[in-house]
């Protein structure tokens, strides 16, 4: 491995965070591993470049399955070891909670893995509940139900047990209790769900879930109505279904401590509650398990300050600790982790669109002559004499010359040509001071702020609020890095802008072993190559709470599965369209695309338009409902275009595997097709839309990918 590669790897922390699944190889690029300590890996750029030449663009959601499984395994291993190390009499089992992330292929191969040790399903809500009722779970695993129940919601669990589930009804409120009550009367004879109690702990976890613990939690019975729903099952004679006690002090918890002090009086309420005959046999110790997003292995908000197998040694010894104190059999122990198993197995991939320029640049070199206004030459002389013995003095003083400029400007003392002047010597001052301090042994915090305004701002194929809307909502960190070029050093600074048009839309703040990164190190753009970003671990919560902003909807999504020979794309799901992302706005189709006719008729009665052109614009406009709503590329709008030519040839040659032959043929009919080339010139040499009758009829069949694979 070359010493570029190793500061790589440095710079962007991957093996502090990637939990031995991302790596660099020889060509520089980013690559996946199917498990820690697997030789076999898949390389992003070569999948990435793949799903281009099928016309999945950028950005993507690439889904790695075997993460998936690979961290149930890890999970069930580091319990295993605590229960044998420290001779725990119960069982460890977990149930992931769907609210984390409910696509299907997740939840699928969870349970898949998760069968081999009764691994089963949490759920938040109806729906939720309604798809994970259908799914197969061995018989021995639990179905866990949380949060807030109606009468329906309850029935829903109650024809679940019916039908041979687990099923876990976890009280919240005591009128679900009557709902129970009421329908486990009429269920008489049928097989009815187990009962458990949501307890509110006096101990607070840690991070920025904290309030999801504590005595003002929202969720949660206190003491007196747990005892009152022990009072009221045994009044009904029905305290047998009642085998559980569930707590959950918040998501991310980032420190070991607040963890063991909850697991203890959580033990001890198990404990009594057992004391008081109550069948309790399950101890359900929620979510909570963090993942180590900056890899800097402490208690801050975006890191954890222990490994899963310590969680596991802390949560099975303070359990059987105080069991034993008590004198009572020890639980089966039920977790509830989803971020820890969900939140390596999907990344993102985007191209960055371009730089947005914020500070003036330099674009013909200043002349200082003797009739510029005395605030000019200053800055001129400032420019000229800057060392980096003087640069601090010196960028104070261009500070106050520029508060002057402005000042002299709405005076009217200064011109237009002058302000411009002044601005482009102040921010020469700026680069020249910026690069003194980053010198120097400590930079001091104006400096840093100087860097941050200086720094490049990547334009970026994505949405913050759609893709990693927790960055946005609560700073939440996630590694972001470069696909390719990784053999070579960057040479940038750059925060990253999405393209909604608002100003929430950005990441400037990165992980970083010791700090939070202001800026990303980052390669400068080439034109005509495009520069390909990965933003890693955001499997969890992040395709579940990102929302529609500015309508750009979900991004296309890839299945990789990883084997000996490399990597299989295994099924393709194009994003959502244009269309349908104004539908979930409720502009049916009907409704635009009648509206948009209507408009084109009157032009042509007015006779603004000809019919003819009225017709291409109609078809061109309802073309578009079929095309993505991130930015595409220039080579994507080629491939689209071809790929709605009425020319069933053209169609179907694309749709082949590819392969040497299927270039040739593409390359073929490059050269031979005169409509081609006139097509491609006009998306070549257009900022307009395309309108070519040809090109896009309105007849066209949308792209026949949706769901399948390739
Ligand atoms: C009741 C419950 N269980 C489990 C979880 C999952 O937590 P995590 O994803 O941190 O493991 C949550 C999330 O906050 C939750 O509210």
């Amino acid at each position: 491995m070359t010493t570029a590669i190793e500061q790589t790897l440095e710079t962007y922390g991957i093996e502090n965070w990637g939990a031995g699944y991302f790596d660099v190889n020889r060509k520089g690029n980013l690559i996946v591993r199917p498990a820690e300590g697997d030789t076999r890996s898949a390389d992003l750029k070569e999948i990435i470049d793949d799903l281009a030449r099928r016309g999945i663009g950028a950005p993507v959601l690439l889904r790695f399955p075997q993460l998936v499984a690979a961290q149930v395994r890890k999970l069930q291993r580091a319990f295993s070891r605590s229960i044998r190390e420290f001779e725990y009499q119960g069982a460890h089992m977990c149930v992931y909670p769907m609210k984390v992330n409910q696509q299907r292929s997740l939840v699928e191969e969870y349970l898949r893995e998760g069968s081999r040790y009764d691994f089963g399903l949490e759920a938040g809500s109806k729906a939720e509940l309604y798809a994970a009722m259908a799914l197969e779970q061995t018989p021995d695993s639990l179905l866990v139900l949380n949060g807030f129940k109606d009468e329906e919601f309850i029935e829903l669990a109650f024809a679940g047990a019916r039908c041979g589930k687990r099923v876990v009804i976890v009280i919240e409120k005591l009128s679900e209790l009557d709902h129970v009550l009421n329908i486990a009367d009429r269920n008489e004879g049928g097989a009815n769900p187990i009962l458990g109690m949501r307890v509110k702990l006096y101990s607070k976890g840690s991070g920025r879930w904290e309030k999801s613990g504590g005595e003002a939690a929202k969720f949660g019975l206190t003491t007196t109505e747990m005892l009152e729903v022990i009072r009221r099952l045994e009044k009904a004679d029905r305290i047998d279904m009642l085998k559980l006690l569930h707590f959950h002090i918040g998501s991310q918890l980032t420190d070991i401590k607040r963890i063991k002090n909850a697991m203890k009086e959580a033990a001890r309420v198990y404990a009594k509650v057992y004391q008081m005959k109550v069948p309790v046999d399950l101890l359900d110790v929620g979510g909570g398990m963090a993942v180590d997003y900056d890899g800097s292995k402490t208690a801050f908000e975006s890191s954890a300050n222990y490994s899963a197998q310590e969680f596991a040694n802390d949560v099975i010894y303070t359990i059987k600790q105080v069991c034993d104190d008590e004198n009572v059999p020890h639980p089966t122990i039920i977790q509830e982790s989803g971020r820890f198993l969900s939140a390596y197995h999907a990344l993102l991939i985007t191209n960055v669109q371009d730089e947005i320029e914020t500070v003036v640049e330099d674009i013909t070199p200043i002349e200082i002559d003797d009739d510029d206004p005395q605030v000019v030459t200053e800055l001129g002389d400032l420019r000229a004499s800057i060392t980096v013995k003087n640069y601090r003095e010196y960028y104070h003083d261009a500070l106050e010359h520029r508060e002057e400029l402005f000042t002299l400007f709405n005076l009217g003392l200064v011109s237009l040509e002058d302000r411009a002047k002044g601005e482009v010597l102040f921010w020469d001052v700026c680069e020249r001071a910026d690069k003194y301090a980053q010198q120097a042994k400590y930079v001091s915090e104006e400096f840093d702020d100087l860097r941050r305004l200086l720094c490049a701002k990547y334009l970026t194929n994505f949405s913050v609020f759609r893709s990693v809307p927790d960055h946005w909502a609560l700073d939440q960190l996630f590694p972001i890095v470069p696909i390719h070029y990784l053999n070579k050093p960057p040479t940038e600074y750059a925060t990253l802008c999405d393209i909604t048009c608002d100003s929430d839309g950005v990441v400037d703040k990165f992980v970083d072993l010791h700090d939070v990164k202001q800026v990303l190190e980052l390669h400068s753009l080439i034109p005509g190559e495009t520069y390909y970003l990965a933003f890693l671990l955001v499997g969890a919560y992040q395709e579940v709470m990102g929302n529609n902003h500015n309508l750009f909807g979900t991004p296309h999504e890839a299945h990789i599965y990883i084997d000996d020979e490399g990597y299989l794309i295994k099924k393709v799901i194009r994003g959502t369209t244009v269309g349908e992302a104004t539908e979930r706005a409720r502009y049916e189709k009907s409704l635009l695309h009648d509206g948009f006719r209507r408009l084109i008729n009157q032009r042509v009665k007015d006779g603004e338009l000809t019919e003819a052109e009225g017709a291409e614009l109609a078809q061109f406009y309802e073309s578009r409902y079929d095309a993505y709503t991130y930015l595409a590329s220039h080579s994507e709008r080629l491939t689209d275009l071809w790929l709605r030519s009425e020319n069933p040839r053209h169609r179907s040659i694309l749709r082949r595997p590819l392969g040497r032959f299927r270039w040739i043929a593409i390359a073929r009919l490059l050269v031979c097709s005169k409509k081609w080339r006139a097509q491609a010139s006009v998306v070549a040499n257009s900022r307009r839309p395309i309108v070519s009758g040809s090109t896009c009829s309105a007849t066209t069949p949308p792209l026949s990918l949706p769901a399948q694979g390739l």
